[in-house]
């Protein structure tokens, strides 16, 4: 196992637990991919490439007319030089030109896995964690080298794949695009599945034949956006939860990203994911490196469950860092659907008494506590409190709320600038504008230039003063509006198509320094909800808020696409009232109550407003969470019924040593003549024997999970039912 180097013949096998991949250079040049897949113990190259003389197809060699770049499965492709599919990178040179050429130069291997400069990525703790090879290519005429990263989670089957650019050479290099990683797959029995959305209808999955061609998702918004994921998979036909052959791939960004699939004529498809080229290019000055965000690949023929335990466990133990990656969260309440904009400390004092009654952890103030700032059109940027809804300040209302026994998180929205702010009037030229074209707003509002240091620097300050001055243990760190006039007035004009990546650079940058300042404070990014929920984020904030959209409802799907990749732990879910203030619809509190418990729980509604038997369901809700919290945050998820195929949806988590399991289960409609369902559950041990929680009934875990348990003929829509089991010991 491990990374496994062929020095004669200049063959890679990354060989993990059960997966194996494998590169060869081939005529002392190219890096050919030469196989991704289930493991096999050692290659011996039975898959050879066959070379002929393809029409159409050029030939770098001129006495070989069967060696085309065109046909050959590489590594990090590039243009110009006979492989007309997509390529990895393409760089202009001061003559104009775009055609490079790099070769093989050299490997480098070691144990470990070391950091991105600048850029979130996975880690390791112990450097016997992961195996990295370097594979250094160079365009000797340039000076130009490109190295190639992969690292190995031997135990975990995953490789990350990231490249830096480093320019040796004496002219400039206008850089137009770095993917982070190219694979080519030699055939084409796939279907592609992405994530789509939109505001308040995050993460739902796609899933569709590939055809010839290219099919892309994309953002070209500044942020991973909720329309289009960072995330692609390959999957074999009749590829499902359980088994089939799954190639995942997700990117380590938060900004604008490509992620493309390409069949050509011969029926290869080609995979490429990283930095969308749209609107982009770098200049490379000579002494200079470029480093490209991460890819994480994962590869299972266990099906897309077990893809999602793959980044489930990688993401909780090797992505989100600090003091609450291993730490239960807390239960919280948010004011936000309970009040909007109107609130004083009286409001809140009554919310937050209420919400100790219930058992809740965490008071969190939202929107609307600081400047002058009752709507949305003002105020963003002055992070100061607002003295006439908190004229005691934010001290005396955070120790108000910690005198009842809970703790105090804050909203802000660092990012953004309201035209009706101080910060704006003194500085009119800090947000991201093109000069001499007027503004577009989006909710009002503009956003910052985080691409310039004394931006950056004044946030940092000005979020820091806040923190440090009263007793603040979480903050929501909201971001509600995408780039537009995207242009830095710090940057020279041949730099403008650098802005938004230098913004994510930026904004990596003030992340880090702040949750560093303030390691005891639980961070929890949003954009609107899931706008830029993705593995970039996660890095820095352990935790993200799903969606604006709380009805429990929608959230069975936002919440089962959001677990493609992420696990539930990352995904905040709150209990809101009915009507739901997003979609109008009447569910149960009951219902509302499991389907936010299947994540990171948490309310977001004016306690003071329910009734005395409501608020002892909420009360009973809570002491169940709390029993139930290390499983669901730490447990292993699975998914039974998926809520995009009809009419139901089903999962049930596992404890890591399988002496614990909760299931749920939803009906969205009822039916006229419906079938009887039965929930057979997953990934219990097949030899114990459990106790359900609730009726004392003992099952095998094998029963539980081969036959199952028979659902009751309900007549009512939107119905939810739970089960919790223990291992029985006799
Ligand atoms: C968008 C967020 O998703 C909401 O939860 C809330 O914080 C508002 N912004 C406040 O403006």
């Amino acid at each position: 196992m491990g990374i496994n180097i062929d020095e004669e013949q200049l063959l890679f096998h990354l060989q993990g637990k059960k997966t194996s991949y494998v590169m060869q250079v081939t005529r002392d040049a190219y890096l050919v991919h030469l196989y991704w897949g289930k493991r096999v113990h050692t290659y011996r190259g039975s898959n050879k490439i066959i070379f002929m003389d393809r029409v159409f197809s050029p030939n770098p060699d001129p006495l070989d007319r069967t060696f085309s770049l065109d046909t050959l499965p590489q590594e990090y492709p590039a243009y110009g030089r006979g492989d007309f599919r997509v390529p990895a990178y393409e760089i202009q040179l001061d003559n104009g030109s775009t055609v490079t050429d790099l070769r093989y130069k050299k490997y480098r291997m070691y144990k470990g896995k070391p950091k991105l400069k600048g850029l979130p990525s996975t880690y390791v703790e112990d450097e016997n964690e992961a195996e990295t090879l370097e594979i250094i290519m160079e365009d000797k005429l340039l000076g130009l080298t490109v190295t190639l990263s992969y690292s190995l989670y031997e135990d975990r089957d995953v490789i990350t794949r990231s490249v830096q650019f480093a320019n040796r050479g004496s002219q400039n290099l206008k850089m137009l695009r770095t993917l982070s990683a190219s694979v080519d797959f030699r055939d084409d029995e796939y279907e592609l599945i992405t994530l789509h959305g939109a505001h308040g209808n995050e993460k739902n999955i796609v899933r569709r034949e590939i055809v010839p061609g290219i099919q892309m998702v994309d953002s070209c918004r500044g942020a991973s956006s909720p329309q289009q994921a960072p995330f692609l998979a390959l999957v074999r036909k009749g590829t499902d939860e359980d088994q089939g052959e799954v190639y995942a791939f997700n990117l380590v960004y938060s900004g604008n990203f490509t992620a493309q699939v390409q069949v050509d004529q011969y029926r290869n498809t080609r995979v490429s994911m990283g930095i969308n080229p749209f609107d982009f290019s770098w200049l490379l000055e000579p002494g200079e490196t470029f480093q490209t965000p991460e890819v994480v690949m994962v590869y299972t023929d266990k099906g897309l469950g077990d893809m999602s335990r793959i980044y489930h466990e990688l993401y909780s133990e090797r992505l989100s860092r600090g003091l609450f990656r291993d730490k239960v969260r807390p239960i919280l309440i948010n004011n936000w659907e309970a009040t909007y904009f109107d609130f004083n400390a009286e409001k809140i004092e009554q919310i937050a008494k209420e919400a100790k009654q219930v058992g809740v952890e965490l008071f969190v103030l939202d929107d609307g506590w600081f400047g002058k700032r009752d709507d949305s059109s003002s105020s963003l940027g002055d992070w100061v409190v607002n003295q006439r809804k908190l004229p005691n300040g934010l001290v005396d209302l955070a120790n108000r709320v910690r005198n009842l026994g809970m703790e105090f998180g804050l909203w802000f929205e660092p990012e953004m600038v309201s035209i009706d702010s101080d910060l704006y009037r003194s500085h009119p030229d800090w947000c991201l504008h093109v000069p001499d074209r007027p503004y577009t707003l989006g909710r009002n509002q503009l956003v910052l230039d985080f691409s310039r240091q004394e931006v950056c620097d004044y946030i940092v300050k000005g979020v820091s003063d806040i923190l440090s001055s009263a007793p603040i243990t979480y903050v929501k760190w909201d971001m509600n509006r995408h780039m537009t006039d995207v242009g830095s007035i710090a940057l020279q004009p041949e730099r403008q198509r650098e802005t938004a990546h230098r913004y994510i650079l930026g904004l990596y940058k003030v992340m880090e320094e702040i949750t560093t300042k303030f390691p005891d404070i639980l961070f929890e990014s949003c954009s609107s909800g899931g706008g830029r929920f993705d593995a970039g984020m996660l890095y820095y904030m352990p935790q993200t808020w799903t969606s604006d959209n709380t009805d429990a409802i929608s959230r069975l799907k936002i919440q089962y696409g959001t677990s493609l990749v992420y696990p539930p732990i990352t995904m905040g879910a709150h209990v809101s009232s009915v009507p739901n203030h997003q979609v109008g619809r009447i569910t149960s509190l009951e219902t509302r109550g499991y389907v936010a418990m299947s994540g990171n729980l948490g309310y977001e509604l004016d306690l003071t407003k329910l009734t005395l038997e409501e608020k002892e369901v909420v009360k009973q809700q809570i002491v169940l969470y709390k029993e139930i919290r290390p499983l669901i945050q730490f447990g292993r998820f699975y998914r039974i019924f998926n809520p995009f195929d009809g009419n139901e949806a089903a999962w049930n988590f596992v404890s890591e040593d399988q002496s614990e399991a909760a299931a749920s289960y939803f009906k969205v409609l009822s039916e006229p003549a419906a079938p009887l369902r039965t929930i057979k559950l997953k990934g219990l041990h097949p030899d114990y024997l459990y106790q359900n929680v609730e009726t004392e009934e003992l099952y095998g875990g094998d029963e539980l999970m081969n036959i199952g348990i028979t659902l009751p003929i309900i007549k009512q829509d939107f119905v939810s039912m739970f089960w919790r089991f223990k291992k029985y010991r006799m």
